[in-house]
């Protein structure tokens, strides 16, 4: 089937990075049908029927079933009918002439409008050359919100944000039940997204009181997982995991120098390189800054992440070689 996503535009690239690394993970099959880079519209041709992985994305703001593009929004009313041929409808664009031009040839059609709970909501997007793409909406999960940090039992300031938690889960390329570890797992904040979507979690931290709070955090969202007071710097061979996604310390604590921060992630690779088998993914958020190197990972992607005037983080996906 042929999806439209509309693409966030949070980040130039990881709303699209994040949708190809969950079908990967997923093993669904796509290619890129036609893409529109200003108005952030992706639309691909899916290797399934039963599209249940788009509850997993955190970065796009809208999907659905593509039916179909044209300059005339009748041709595209009709073409929706040979798709849905009955129940109640509201279109859904920035424009409130679209909304009001196509709901009308929506409605000669003989659906009846409902703006607050119709059965279908379509979605139709314009572009610079006045053509009109539509589509069946499929609704997302939209709660991250609700799960911010702060609304957790326990709280630390170093939390990370439940949504790049789930783009940093999902660049993993991991399914339900895969075994995911964050060794640096704080508050869990990583934990509980994985755990969301399914996967076994796997945490450890150096500090108990991080322990304690993330079980009394996982077991708010109704998780659990295999989570224990350790050290990231010993990962042992007999630990393996699908994947390792994690937010290591980034030299806020007084001992830790810009130099010495260094070593000790080039030392983590080291130590992750022995719970991932060969083609696993690693996926890390540092500060901008960092320079690593490790002959045990290929980067396979890098991302410069914005998050105020005075910090920009990196997002690595590392592949073990
Ligand atoms: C940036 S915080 C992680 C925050 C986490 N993502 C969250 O959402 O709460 C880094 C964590 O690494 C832990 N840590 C530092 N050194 C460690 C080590 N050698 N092994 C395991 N955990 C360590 C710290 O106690 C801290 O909780």
């Amino acid at each position: 089937m042929k999806l439209l996503f509309n693409l966030s535009g949070e980040h130039p690239e990881l709303p699209k990075a994040e949708i190809s690394a969950v079908l990967e993970g997923e093993g669904i099959a796509y290619r890129i049908h036609s893409e529109n880079e200003k108005n952030r519209i992706l639309i691909l041709d899916v290797g399934t029927e039963d599209p249940l992985f788009i509850k997993r994305l955190a970065m796009t703001k809208r999907v659905g079933e593509f039916i179909g593009i044209s300059k005339n929004l009748r041709v595209l009313a009709h073409k929706l009918y040979e798709r849905i041929s009955e129940g109640t409808f509201a279109v859904e664009s920035d424009s409130q002439t679209i909304r009001e031009k196509l709901g009308e040839e929506i409605w000669r059609l003989g659906f009846h409008v409902d703006l607050l709970n119709p059965d279908t909501r379509i979605l139709c997007f314009r572009d610079d050359q006045s053509n009109y793409r539509i589509a069946i909406e499929a609704p997302l999960e939209r709660d991250f919100a609700e799960r911010k940090p702060q609304n957790r039992p326990y709280f630390h300031p170093t939390s990370i944000d439940p949504k790049i938690a789930r783009v940093l889960v999902n660049l993993a390329r991991v399914r339900k039940n895969d075994r995911l570890l964050d060794p640096f797992c704080g508050t869990g904040g990583i934990l509980i997204e994985a755990g969301l979507m399914g996967m076994k979690l796997i945490g450890y931290d150096i500090d108990k009181r991080m322990v304690d709070g993330c079980i009394e955090n996982l077991r708010y969202y109704g998780l659990n997982g295999e989570i224990r007071e350790g050290d990231a710097m010993k990962l042992m061979p007999e630990e393996k995991v699908d994947a390792i996604v994690t937010d290591p310390p980034y030299g806020r604590s007084s001992f830790m120098t810009e130099r010495n921060i260094e070593k000790f992630y080039n030392e983590f690779l080291l130590s992750a390189s022995k719970a991932l088998d060969p083609g696993k993914y690693l996926i890390m958020i540092l500060p901008d800054s960092s320079d690593l190197k490790t002959d045990k990972f290929e980067v396979k992607e890098n991302y410069s992440l914005y998050v105020h005037k005075s910090l920009t983080r990196k997002i690595l996906v590392l592949r073990r070689k």
